[in-house]
């Protein structure tokens, strides 16, 4: 029997690759030798044990479960990176990191489909996935990519990307970049991705189901080109790990709204301490003022990190897709976006 990679275990790092400034792919394994099991466009949250205690960092897996001895994170040290930077420093072959996940709903849908991937600097990172995915696959892929970054060398995965389209004749690459290099020849798209650039490198855009994955700016434009260009933008799909803009909140009608002035009492019962806060705090911003502990990443719903069982009372929660309708209904909870309403117990 095949047994797959749980996150009760650690995972051991077999290799590190550079592969742009400040671009790195760490690849795992799992030392019972596991197999690995997600679907393409997933992440996983990292535990990185950093001096003042463990943060935890969600990433993008980067490699395809078609080759599932191995797990990838291809990731990018940003200026002022703590987890990410602390990863390039500490994390070498036979390091071990404890992980949970994965986890996601950005995934690939069915292979026979026509796709058009758009990222941004290593918002190529879950596209990799999906095109490794679609490549090992073994039938044509209908998939145009296109592939933003400042400068050539900020590409990640060019030099693949081209081996594989170079033997799928259904892969398409478009690669734009805002700056050249000095001394060397660019001859892909020079320039901000516009609505003529998109329309030139996937001239049957309206055909095909779109990925988009970068900074919130860059998804901003390539909603706003799509829509303006009359696609339908039910058949969109992002991702992003940054937190979402702040939108007035629709609350339905018969939703529980929490109370500035009402007080709520959480009981931790693992670790046998009950507090009182006020209807407005979130279970999380509880326990760290408390130092209880909670694993948690992105702190705004998108990570499932802070994910715990809740077994009495009712909370409000709303998140940004960091758990799925079977997890609610069997009474899971995102702590970081879920307000205690009266009495709630939860099993931490
Ligand atoms: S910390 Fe990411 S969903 Fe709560």
């Amino acid at each position: 029997m095949i047994e797959v990679w749980t996150d009760e275990e650690a995972l051991e790092c077999t290799m590190v690759v550079p592969e742009a400034p400040n671009v790195r792919t760490f690849a795992f394994r799992a030392p019972s030798g596991r197999l690995f099991d997600y679907r393409p466009g997933q992440f996983v949250t990292l535990e990185l044990p950093v001096p003042g205690g463990p943060i935890h960092r969600t990433y993008s897996i980067s490699s395809s479960p078609s080759r599932p001895l191995a797990l990838s994170v291809t990731v990018k040290a940003q200026e002022g990176s703590v987890g990410t930077r602390w990863m390039f420093d500490h994390v070498n072959v036979g390091t071990r990191i404890k992980a949970s996940g994965p986890a996601g709903s950005f995934t690939l849908g069915p292979t026979d489909r026509k796709y058009l991937l758009i990222s941004a600097g290593s918002g190529i990172t879950p596209m990799m996935s999906m095109l490794s995915y679609l490549y090992d696959y073994g039938t044509d892929p209908d998939v145009r990519l296109i592939a933003c970054a400042r400068r050539p060398t900020d590409l990640v995965f060019p030099q693949t990307l081209t081996h594989m389209a170079g033997r799928v004749p259904g892969l398409k690459l478009s690669f734009a970049v805002t700056e050249e290099e000095p001394y060397q020849v660019w001859t892909g798209y020079m320039g901000r991705l516009n609505q003529l650039m998109l329309g030139t490198m996937a001239p049957d855009y309206l055909e095909r189901d779109v990925y988009c994955c970068g900074p919130e700016p860059f998804m901003q434009m390539v909603r706003e080109a799509l829509s303006y260009m009359g696609y339908d933008m039910a058949r969109f799909r992002q991702e992003s790990f940054a937190a979402p803009a702040p939108v007035a909140e629709v609350v339905p009608d018969d939703d529980v709204v929490p109370d500035a002035a009402a007080s709520a009492q959480v009981t931790f019962a693992r670790a046998g301490v009950t507090l009182d806060c006020r209807e407005t705090d979130t279970i999380l911003a509880l326990s760290r003022a408390n130092a209880l502990r909670i694993p948690y990443g992105c702190t705004f719903g998108i990570c499932g990190t802070c994910k715990v069982r809740k077994t009495k009372g009712e909370v409000r929660m709303v998140h940004n897709g960091g758990i799925s309708d079977d997890d609610v209904a069997d009474g899971w909870i995102l702590t970081c976006c879920s307000h205690p309403v009266g009495e709630v117990e939860i099993d931490a």
